[in-house]
């Protein structure tokens, strides 16, 4: 059966992908954004044009963290399952801009969850949450869903277990079944400018340095986008009995030198290197054990950094041609 899908965050890179996947499987999707700029406007009204030619899209310009935005934007819409993603991502720019943290990701979260309280046909809120949760830990295997998670090395990674918590309490006081994603790095096409991958294929690229910091101490279980969107529609149309959460990664952990040997061996070009220390707010290692998502909804990534990283130079290329 078609899903009337609200999409909090339709103009950003995982909302983006996520859109267009429901869009051709037939599903409607309302989309919302506030089109801020923490990243390249353009970059977000270019993913809407494309977004904008699907018959079954429509879009609505609004910034969740504006109590009741959501009601009044969306008061004749038919809405059935919701998929929340707008926040403000980014470790590093919560020790910059700590505020708009607070105001999307936990302000926004609370809305979102009250605007499902009170809209009866709503049968499962996904929303984001993030594997920056897990903090700093000693990973000689997978993190897990059930970890104790009570230590966030950042603002950004507080604010994202707070949406978790707060997600709970909604799901326990008004019966809303919830399904909370930890994404783990996820990158590709049409991704974000601020995220390493994008900072380095540019810089390579026009022969800049890069810089690297602690790279022989960081890890990162890099997921790629495809992955992810394959397995979201399956999650969205099955509701969880209460509020469950699944770590979404590539169960792969890369080293950050790997990750400048993909994005140099796609570019054709050999980077050079800054080396400094490691930054406040970064862990050194993410490692996602998938066996939850795995045994729920089948999922199973399938692509190395290598692959997934060439498929981003090509965009790349591409989109700065166009
Ligand atoms: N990409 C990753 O590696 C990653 C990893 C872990 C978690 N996440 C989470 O996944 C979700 C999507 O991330 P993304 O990588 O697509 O980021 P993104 O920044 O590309 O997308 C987020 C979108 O939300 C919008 N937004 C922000 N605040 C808003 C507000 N107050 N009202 C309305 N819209 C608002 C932004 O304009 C943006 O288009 C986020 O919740 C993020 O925290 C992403």
């Amino acid at each position: 059966m078609g899903m009337d899908v609200l999409l909090t965050g339709a103009a950003g890179f995982i909302g983006f992908h996520a859109a267009r996947r429901l869009l051709d499987e037939g599903h409607t999707v309302i989309g919302v954004d506030n089109l801020n700029a923490y990243y390249s406007a353009s970059l977000k009204l270019a993913r809407l044009a494309r977004l904008r030619k699907y018959e079954s899209f429509t879009f609505h310009s609004l910034d969740i963290s504006q109590k009741s935005a959501l009601d009044t934007a969306l008061e004749d819409s038919r809405i059935t399952h919701i998929l929340h993603l707008a926040a403000q991502a980014g470790v590093r720019y919560s020790l910059e801009n700590p505020h708009s943290y607070i105001q999307s990701n936990v302000v926004g979260h609370l809305n979102v969850l009250e605007f499902a309280r009170h809209r009866k046909a709503i049968e499962h809120l996904v929303y984001a949450s993030s594997s920056s949760v897990y903090g700093e830990r000693a990973a000689v295997k997978g993190f897990t869903e059930t970890d104790r998670v009570r230590q966030p090395a950042s603002l950004y990674a507080a604010t994202k277990l707070s949406g978790e918590l707060l997600s709970e309490s909604y799901a326990r006081l008004y019966d809303i079944p919830q399904t909370g994603l930890r994404f783990f790095t996820v990158y590709g096409p049409w991704g974000r400018p601020d995220m390493a991958y994008w900072i380095f294929t540019q810089k390579i690229l026009s022969g800049d340095p890069i810089t690297l910091f602690a790279p022989n101490l960081m890890q990162r279980d890099f997921t790629f986008i495809d992955d992810i969107v394959d397995v979201l529609p399956k999650i969205i149309s099955q509701p969880a009995s209460h509020h469950d959460i699944y770590n979404l990664g590539n169960s792969a952990p890369n080293k950050l030198h790997d990750l400048v040997t993909a994005v140099e061996m796609a570019c054709g070009g050999k980077a050079e290197i800054i080396l400094k220390p490691q930054q406040a707010g970064d862990v050194q290692k993410t490692f996602a054990d998938i066996s939850a998502a795995q045994s729920a909804f089948g999922f199973a990534p399938k692509t190395d950094l290598q692959t997934g990283i060439a498929n981003f130079v090509k965009w790349y290329r591409d989109w700065h041609q166009a």
